[in-house]
């Protein structure tokens, strides 16, 4: 190592220096840009300068102003007035969590190489899955990349243990039209087609139908079709709909399907302190597997995500291999080899970050920072009910709430269009990231509200000014 170019000191200056940027701009997040997004010259330019390596070396410090350039240019995914998609408002102890996670860069894949990370794992897991209300004696599951990762490690898991091979075919698996797109994607990497996808209809609340549901299953068993799988979604994305998951067990189970949870968003409700959420563990306890995304509303940066499942046994029938170059890493009995529950064989300590996060701030405190914005998106439906000319299309649920701008004499599309130039004139004015999505066909302006930085008085003003550029843009 004697001819690099770079010493102990050097990193030691460039972590001084990323920590007292991270302490700055989280002090005064509301005074960072919501969205930097970079044009195609700047794009191409950025390319052109970094991103191939030279033959030379660069010096640490020319090195991180580059990284710094190129990084401003992105949504600031934590600033309490971005509001759309999903927001990421890590908590700033969960940054640090996840440094200290990589620090020691240990091998989660199996006990042998992270026996202590790995112990950490296997008991959030079970404390995760207890709060879920899954068999403590049987329930398990494992840290995953996120929702995406978890819903398609489920979707195998369900294949493989409800549907024998010779009936891949026929199978059909039953999704509402609110589904994420992760399942799709995810059953179409595991090999289904589309016609084997039913996309059952929901109610005026969003919520999966269950009497279509039950039609829908009947028909397809009648035709000679296997259903397998019914996917339930605990806080969709559009609109924090919780789907009426004890109905969907009951059917799942009169079917004989396997029934998951995409909870990647709204599980986190299951540490609410909220009495109207108090029921839903008692409804997710009794279904096979849950996804639940620590990096949405958990606070944790990214890559941090959850599966759990009723029967741990069943990952392993499904992921387990073995091979020569392995076979010292004992699986022993206390807590598993990881990489043989799920697809990655390496893989970082990833419940290491949200422990630490847990850890240091309890139960509690995550708790009320959960209803927060729970109560953020509660009084944002509030304020715009009392606005002339709005229209709440979904009432707050989990912290989501959908509204748009309706004056009168307008046609649907043109008010599409006028409430999409509401949403990208907040954006452009650097007033709030809140974005459109499409409910029932029409384009509305969403509110995701999970920022623990967000207040009253700032949410208040935001509507304020939407409400003005929504009457300045009426009258153009
Ligand atoms: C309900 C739901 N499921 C799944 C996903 C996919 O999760 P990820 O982006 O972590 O893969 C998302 C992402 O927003 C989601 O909202």
């Amino acid at each position: 190592m004697d001819n690099i170019s770079y010493g102990l000191e050097d990193i030691s200056n460039a972590l001084e220096q990323i920590s007292s940027h991270y302490i700055s701009t989280n002090t005064n997040l509301a005074g960072e840009p919501i969205a930097k997004v970079a044009d195609a010259a700047t794009t191409t330019s950025l390319s052109q300068k970094y991103a191939t390596p030279d033959d030379k070396p660069h010096r640490i410090e020319d090195v991180m102003k580059e990284a710094f350039e190129v990084s401003d240019y992105r949504v600031r995914m934590n600033h309490p007035c971005f509001f759309g998609f999903i927001p990421s408002p890590v908590l700033p102890l969960a940054w640090l969590g996840d440094v200290v996670s990589t620090t020691f860069n240990a091998h989660g894949g199996s006990r042998l190489q992270s026996s202590g990370p790995s112990a950490i794992e296997h008991g959030l897991i079970h404390w995760l899955a207890c709060r879920a209300g899954l068999p403590a004696a049987t329930a398990g599951g494992l840290a995953v990349s996120g929702g995406s990762m978890a819903n398609l490690t489920a979707m195998a898991m369900a294949r493989d243990h409800n549907l024998p091979r010779a009936q891949w075919h026929l199978g059909t698996v039953y999704v509402s039209d609110q589904t994420h797109s992760s399942l799709a994607k995810g059953l179409r990497i595991l090999g289904f087609h589309e016609d084997q996808v039913r996309m059952v209809p929901t109610d005026g609340h969003f919520r999966m139908d269950t009497s279509a549901l039950e039609a829908m299953t009947s028909k397809d068993r009648d035709a000679g079709r296997c259903p397998f799988l019914v996917v339930a979604t605990c806080g969709t994305t559009n609109t924090g709909a919780i789907d009426p998951i004890e109905e969907i067990v009951r059917i799942g189970r009169a079917e004989k399907m396997w029934v998951h949870v995409d909870g990647a968003y709204g599980a986190t409700a299951l540490l609410s302190n909220s009495d109207s959420l108090e029921s839903l563990a008692g409804a997710m306890g009794g279904v096979d597997s849950i996804s639940w995304d620590a990096h949405k509303w958990l606070f944790q940066t990214y890559g941090c995500g959850f599966l759990l499942v009723r029967d741990q046994s069943l990952l392993g029938k499904s992921f387990r291999t073995g091979a020569e170059y392995t076979q010292d890493a004992l699986d022993l009995d206390d807590i598993p080899n990881y990489w043989n529950l799920g697809v990655e064989l390496t893989r970082p300590t990833r419940a290491m970050k949200l422990w630490f996060t847990l850890r240091v701030l309890g139960v509690e405190q995550i708790s009320s920072l959960i209803d927060h914005g729970i109560a953020m998106a509660e009084f944002a439906e509030q304020r715009i009910r009392q606005l002339r000319n709005w229209e709440i299309v979904s009432p707050a649920s989990l912290a989501i709430v959908t509204f748009r701008f309706v004056p009168p004499g307008m046609t649907e599309e043109e008010l599409d269009v006028l409430n999409r130039e509401i949403s990208a004139h907040l954006l452009t004015e650097n007033v709030a990231g809140m974005l459109t999505t499409k409910v029932n066909g029409k384009v509305v302006l969403r509110i995701c509200s999970i920022s623990p930085s967000l207040t009253r008085e700032v949410l208040e003003s935001v509507i304020a000014e939407m409400d003005t550029t929504a009457r300045i843009k009426m009258g153009k």
